[in-house]
């Protein structure tokens, strides 16, 4: 039964940027649910995908060095590990894990154009498609059984993860492996991070709920590793109930174990969780507003989707918030969605003229921080709300 703990207000789509603001931008019902017979997570309002990924999806994989690098790290233990003959990437975006891979070995499958036709215009072959069943048949006539299929930041995007799961058995050789790699539940409850959660987050996957969901399909998980990639992901591992030959690592049950032992499983989590989000809004307002009665001006720093949540739930608007900073071509010059606030071209010395950063990117910490050590020297302040509003 789904049970309802959690209404973020109305929200635009958060990778509909503006180049004017219109104050009555489309914005849809935030409400989140726990199913307490599957453990799954889930946004109430469904927005058909044709909607989200379009042919001017702005969000870019290859955007950041923390991800080029995770990409980096994980084709070279795919090669090292697996050797697949050929490797399935659902939702290559812009290519930044395939790019690591011979031409010939790998496939690529993204529904936004603009991503695609990136990747094709390298000579990568890509399917500028939606992943479904009619795909599956079609591959499998063309390649054969796949070894290897990969998806970082995909299904939790799919509305019919039925489907998703089926259309991956059909082509999924049976010594094939799946790996995927999703924001983690677990570590969005321990960091407060409600901004996991907008209208294509339409899931956020625990290890318990994803060990339920495979079960239908004979599948399992066989391994998992913690990531710091996108504030706390899982990357699971996976193969069909029938290879007997990949052991079950101890880190399936541990990670379980840690979820179980969270309370994941209880829909009292979640009240909670929700009672620590409304504080944490109130906590952020009081921040911003008292910056701005000392007449100090703050820019945002990463227009991330998850920002958008963020800014919409809180009403933050540009006399709290006057810019945002972003180095996505693609947000550059638009306005944030649903919010009078413009996105200025990153230039290395743009936090100079404020006082402020609001980490929209908090997910980036580490690497922004490197990159702004001058800014931070010269007294300018970080603002996070993640795991608490603060100054830091
Ligand atoms: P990300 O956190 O990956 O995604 P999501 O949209 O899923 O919440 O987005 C990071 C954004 O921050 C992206 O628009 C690029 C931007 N960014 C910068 O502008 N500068 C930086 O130094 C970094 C690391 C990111």
């Amino acid at each position: 039964m789904k049970n309802f703990f959690l209404n973020l207000g109305k929200q635009p789509l958060a990778n509909k940027y503006l180049k004017t603001f219109k104050k009555n931008q489309i914005k849809y019902d935030l409400k989140l649910y726990f199913d307490t017979k599957s453990k799954l997570v889930s946004i109430s309002k469904r927005i058909p995908s044709k909607i989200m990924f379009n042919n001017k999806y702005p969000y870019r994989s290859s955007m950041s060095l923390t991800m080029r690098k995770s990409f980096k790290k994980l084709s070279k233990e795919i090669k090292n590990k697996y050797k697949p003959k050929m490797l399935l990437e659902i939702g290559s975006n812009d290519g930044a894990l395939i790019c690591n891979f011979k031409k010939k070995n790998v496939l690529g499958i993204e529904p936004c154009k603009n991503l695609a036709e990136i990747t094709k215009k390298k000579g990568f072959k890509t399917y500028n498609n939606y992943w479904d069943i009619r795909l599956s048949n079609k591959l499998k006539s063309i390649y054969g059984h796949i070894d290897l299929i990969y998806s970082s930041n995909t299904l939790t995007h799919i509305s019919n993860l039925n489907n998703v799961f089926k259309s991956i058995n059909n082509i999924l050789s049976s010594k094939g492996i799946l790996i995927i790699e999703d924001p983690s539940l677990l570590e969005c409850i321990k960091k407060n991070s409600y901004d996991q959660f907008y209208n294509e987050h339409i899931y956020l996957f625990s290890a318990i709920a994803v060990k339920k969901l495979l079960e239908k399909f004979k599948l399992e998980i066989f391994d998992i590793k913690n990531l710091s990639t996108h504030g706390g992901s899982l990357r699971y591992y996976i193969k069909k109930k029938i290879n007997k030959k990949l052991k079950i690592t101890k880190n399936v049950k541990k990670q379980i174990d840690k979820e179980i032992n969270y309370g994941l499983g209880k829909l009292n989590t979640y009240k909670k969780f929700s009672k620590n989000v409304k504080k944490s809004k109130i906590d952020l307002l009081r921040i911003l507003h008292k910056i701005k009665l000392n007449k100090k001006k703050i820019i945002g720093y990463g227009a991330t989707a998850k920002v958008v949540t963020v800014l919409n739930y809180c009403n933050i608007n540009s006399e709290l918030i006057s810019n945002f900073t972003d180095t996505t071509p693609e947000k550059i010059h638009n306005f944030i969605p649903g919010k009078n606030i413009k996105i200025l071209k990153y230039k290395k010395d743009i936090l100079n003229k404020y006082d402020f950063a609001f980490l929209g990117a908090w997910n980036f910490k580490k690497e922004i921080f490197k990159k702004e050590r001058s800014f931070l020297k010269n007294g300018g302040r970080f603002i996070t709300h993640i795991p608490k509003p603060k100054i830091i």
